[in-house]
């Protein structure tokens, strides 16, 4: 079976393209790579040639019919993937975020594709009554232009499925781990990366935020599950992915950092603001009705994980601060170099 992934380079896409890879899929890549520098672990050309049956770098807006031929599914994990990156520039958002899925899937059930999966978010629960988990039912609260969007392209989405043509939308949690091309602006990452390196557990927010948390490989094993199941069972459908144990307040991961990376200590800033999102997530849905998605790792087990890596890696402040591993900064960075034009398209392959 051929899955096409667009943003296979990417934090996600690196590990579910290697995930899929060893199954015995046959994965096809499409990323402009933004974050081609972004390798923690080898590097992009060995990790293209031992997992992808083919790389096409190409931005996700100029996807043509031919790239998706011989595919049976579409996986759209690409696009700009927090906040600050979507707060750059609303029209890039759009275009790159809502109008580029919406083509993608059209595109999928014109060329005869019968499953397109899609990285929608729980941050388009945005705030939410702390005694109540949100449920794929809840009203959406989306707090930001990345929120909208991936809203805007589950309800488009939505729209073409079909007997042959079935949309699948998971709603990840907040993830975490060690990948290929690593995230450091992620929170259980961010929080452990300060922890190894400086010895301060440093909280940005206040942390009384509630926020569910993913390991990277089980957002990996969600999609397997959803290319796998049924056509009934997910048809049109969102799920929300992640584990109920999983949800826990920012200030509750960092005392677990604490608690796991020797001789360190919590840090909260005295201005610290609060975040405005916050919210528990029921994954009750995802559990009876994508019975094949089994997430196994909890967020003690992923610091302890990360730690173990940044031993195993000797990180130091220096490489944890490089602007690589943060979405928005090193995409600021591209255009500080005139590396993308002013659609935020890049100039050359990097
Ligand atoms: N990481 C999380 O916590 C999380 C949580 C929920 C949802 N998601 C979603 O999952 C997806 C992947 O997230 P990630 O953490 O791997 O982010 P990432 O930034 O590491 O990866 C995104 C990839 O998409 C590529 N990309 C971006 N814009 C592109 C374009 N115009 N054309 C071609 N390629 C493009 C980038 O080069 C990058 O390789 C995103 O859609 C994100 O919104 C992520």
């Amino acid at each position: 079976m051929r899955v096409f992934v667009a943003g296979n380079l990417g934090y996600i896409g690196t590990t579910l393209s290697a995930m899929l890879h060893e199954r015995g899929y046959e994965v096809i890549g499409c990323d402009c790579g933004y974050f081609s520098d972004g390798f923690i672990r080898g590097n992009l050309k060995d990790f293209v040639a031992e997992n992808m049956k083919k790389q096409i770098y190409k931005d996700v807006r100029d996807i043509s019919k031919s790239d998706l031929a011989g595919c049976d599914a579409v996986v759209d994990y690409s696009g700009l993937a927090n906040d600050p990156a979507c707060d750059l520039n609303p029209e890039w958002t759009e275009e790159i975020n809502h109008r580029a899925p919406v083509r993608l899937a059209r595109l999928a059930k014109a060329s005869k594709i019968g499953r397109f999966v899609f990285a929608s978010s729980c941050s388009i629960y945005g705030k939410q009554p702390a005694d109540r988990f949100a449920t794929e039912e809840s009203p959406l609260v989306p707090l930001s232009a990345y929120a909208k969007a991936k809203i805007g392209v589950e309800k488009d989405v939505r729209l073409l499925a079909s007997r042959a043509f079935a949309p699948v939308f998971l709603r990840n949690a907040t993830v975490f781990g060690v990948s290929y091309r690593q995230r450091f602006d992620l929170v259980v990452n961010n929080l452990t990366g300060w922890a190894y390196t400086t010895g301060k557990v440093k909280l940005l927010s206040a942390g009384t935020s509630w926020r569910p948390s993913l390991h990277v490989k089980d957002a990996a094993r969600a999609v397997i599950a959803a290319i796998e199941s049924p056509h009934d069972a997910v048809c049109g459908e969102s799920f929300n992915i992640g584990m109920d144990s999983e949800n826990y307040k920012v200030i509750q991961i960092a005392e677990m950092v604490k608690e796991i990376v020797p001789n360190c200590e919590l840090e909260v800033g005295k201005q610290a603001p609060i975040d405005p999102r916050s919210y528990r997530v029921s994954f009750k849905k995802a559990r009876e009705r994508l019975p094949l998605f089994k997430p196994e790792i909890t967020v003690k087990r992923g610091i302890g994980e990360l730690y173990e890596f940044f031993k195993e890696i000797g990180l130091d402040y220096k490489t944890f601060s490089e602007k690589r591993f943060y979405d928005v900064e090193a995409i600021k960075g591209l255009i500080a170099k005139g590396q993308v034009d002013g659609k935020l398209r890049l100039r050359k392959r990097r």
